[in-house]
């Protein structure tokens, strides 16, 4: 007698507890956070290695604490590799790199008012990490710490049962088909995403909405560059609003020597050819050197997508990261938003395997993190549009008469109401772009609302500024356990609040009279099998808070408590202590663990 389909699938020739297609930022950082918490994982990527072209580079604060999360080890190998910020940030729109300069803005935190507001958020920095850093030191932790790593290995299919999910895989060094079966399977498979495909996940928005091509190559640059450092020079001459990403753009990859250009193209045309000699053509016109020697490294089109998934789970299987949501590199969201992704998802699943949640516990990745996919493709294009204003103020939007054009760029030196209102135009076209190189608010005041976040009855605290370029630090429940510096009784040293929460763990943030909670957590996280951390803060405690930033930070009483989950988000909290603290606890932890 045959098999059955069931007993074809018992045979997979590898089992794991979660399968992650792709070795991209949101993959290896899902493989790397899963065996951090201890949960066996496989990996697979169908090239024989990680990213070879610096596509992602922009790393904000957020991301910088999931590195930090996964051990300061981690995060130390990121700022090696890293451009820092200091260097990050005289953001320069320029006729050439060798021509005028028309404008500047401080950037990526360089003003030192923006400067401040990052250095209160967070106790990791932004940098500029190119994607070819940054996956290597994910997916090295992820093998270092347990992760099965396949390369050359390609998704082909998947079906999922009520148990667990087969996979069919191509080994594309030996041809051969094999199945791998798992409880779980990721799909982190980028924007042209098979597993988002099979799952018929519900994708809003267009494909393909402009054109785009990149031009990598070395060439030392400093002397056009190293007295104004920044990682993006861009560059207004005639068809730089054509396509791409809203204008002609020489990104820093190393300083000063290696770079890429990106320039458009019209979508409604075929893709130009990129070689050798219209990338070196490319390259002289916007640096404004028609002598300039390349290194060309490498060289290819792509596209300009506006499309996120509404819904990032179909069962068993889960999308993340360009998967989910496929949008320009403006505001420098797309490898940050995807590894954050992977520490929402991580400890959820980590939860469900360890038999420490129900299931119903991954319904929540969606509902928490398919707002911010929406919220993060809208604004990375909407980005593109406010170069216009650039353009207009410049006279560049009347056609293509390059003298047209150049008089009215001469206007604006004129004396006279004209050229002032002119100046005055440009000014604020530039500074406009704050809310895509400088948003702070972007980037950190995601607040989630799901049944894995219980409220505790206060209304949630509205922004009283503007909450794309401000983070507004909170403890309601759902947002993101605001950092402070407390100190450690025994060493001095200074220790952010969220250092103190994460690691796979719960945690409980409490003060002096909030003892009990402590003891509840234990006797709670016993009889859940959970490991609940608890810390006291206070005068003689192990944490202090000698400065008073915790006080005014934590919005509770001394005797209350904050529950933080293990991705830094408040879970729940409490004003003070209660009659029935374990009772609660446990009330609250099966609430959010959907165990009941
Ligand atoms: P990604 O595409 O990186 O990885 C997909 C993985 O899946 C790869 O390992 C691939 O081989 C694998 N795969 C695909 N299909 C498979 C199959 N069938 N079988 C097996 N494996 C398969 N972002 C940012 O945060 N900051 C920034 O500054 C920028 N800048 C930037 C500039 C430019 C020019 C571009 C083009 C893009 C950016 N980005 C960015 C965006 C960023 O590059 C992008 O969002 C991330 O790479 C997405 O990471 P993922 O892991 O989701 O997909």
């Amino acid at each position: 007698m045959g098999k059955t389909q069931r007993e074809e699938w018992d045979l997979a020739e590898i089992t794991t507890d979660v399968l992650i297609i792709g070795t991209g930022p949101a993959g290896a950082a899902t493989a790397a956070l899963l065996a951090t918490y201890g949960v066996e994982n496989m990996v697979v990527n169908r090239y024989r290695w990680l990213a070879n072209t610096p596509r992602a580079h922009i790393t904000n604060q957020r991301t910088m604490e999931v590195l930090r999360d996964l051990g300061h080890e981690v995060e130390a190998e990121a700022y090696m590799h890293a451009t820092e910020q200091d260097l990050m940030g005289e953001n320069v729109f320029c006729e050439s790199l060798a021509g005028e300069e028309i404008g500047r803005m401080k950037s990526w935190g360089k003003h030192p008012l923006s400067r401040a507001e990052h250095m209160l958020a967070s106790p990791s920095h932004m940098n500029d990490l190119p994607q070819t850093f940054m996956e290597p030191i994910l997916f090295s932790a992820a093998c270092k710490r347990g992760t099965q790593a396949r390369m050359s290995t390609e998704y082909l299919s998947h079906e999922q049962d009520a148990d667990g999910v087969t996979t069919t895989l191509l080994d594309r060094l030996s041809g051969r088909e094999f199945q791998v079966r798992s409880r779980y399977l990721v799909g982190a498979d980028g924007g042209n995403s098979l597993v988002a495909e099979h799952i018929d996940a519900p994708i809003e928005g267009k494909m393909g909405v402009g054109g785009s091509m990149n031009i990598l190559f070395r060439a030392d640059l400093s002397k056009y560059v190293a007295h104004r450092p920044s990682v993006l020079y861009w560059v207004m001459q005639p068809g730089a609003d054509v396509g791409g990403i809203g204008m002609g753009l020489v990104r820093m990859i190393r300083p000063w020597n290696e770079w890429l250009i990106v320039w458009g193209y019209d979508i409604n045309e075929p893709a130009p050819v990129v070689d050798e000699a219209m990338a070196t053509n490319v390259a002289r016109q916007l640096v404004g050197d028609p002598e300039l020697e390349i290194e060309l490294l490498s060289a290819n089109t792509w596209t300009v997508n506006d499309a996120y998934a509404t819904n990032m789970q179909n069962g068993r299987v889960f999308i993340m990261g360009d998967a989910a949501h496929r949008h320009p590199p403006s505001n420098g969201l797309g490898s940050n938003t995807s590894i954050q992704d992977a520490f929402n998802l991580a400890w959820k699943l980590a939860a469900v395997v360890k038999g420490q949640a129900g299931e119903a516990l991954l319904d929540t990745y969606t509902t928490e993190r398919a707002p911010v996919a929406k919220q993060i493709v809208t604004r990375a294009n909407q980005s593109i549009g406010e170069f216009g204003p650039i353009f207009e103020a410049l006279g560049m939007t009347g056609g293509t008469d390059i003298e047209k054009i150049k008089a009215s760029m001469d206007a604006r030196c004129d004396a006279g109401e004209a050229g002032e209102a002119q100046r005055e135009a440009l000014r604020q076209a530039i500074a406009f772009k704050k809310y895509e190189f400088d948003a702070h608010g972007v980037e950190m005041n995601q607040r989630y609302r799901s049944s894995a976040v219980v409220a505790d009855g206060q209304p949630e605290p509205s922004f009283t500024r503007d909450a794309e370029l401000h983070y507004q630090p909170t403890t309601w429940p759902g947002a993101r356990l605001p950092h402070v510096w407390v100190f450690d009784h025994s060493t001095g040293q200074q220790v952010s609040t969220l250092d103190l929460c994460g690691n796979g763990r719960f945690t409980l943030l409490t003060g002096i009279g909030g003892e009990a909670w402590c003891d509840a957590a234990t006797q709670v996280g016993a009889s859940l099998g959970l490991d609940i951390t608890c810390h006291v803060i206070g005068p003689r405690q192990k944490y202090i808070d000698h400065v008073g930033d915790w006080a005014r930070a934590s919005e509770i009483g001394d005797t209350g408590c904050l529950l933080v989950r293990p991705d830094h988000h408040v879970g729940w909290r409490s004003a003070a202590i209660i009659a029935e603290p374990a009772k609660e606890l446990s009330r609250v932890l099966q609430l959010m663990l959907s165990k009941k």
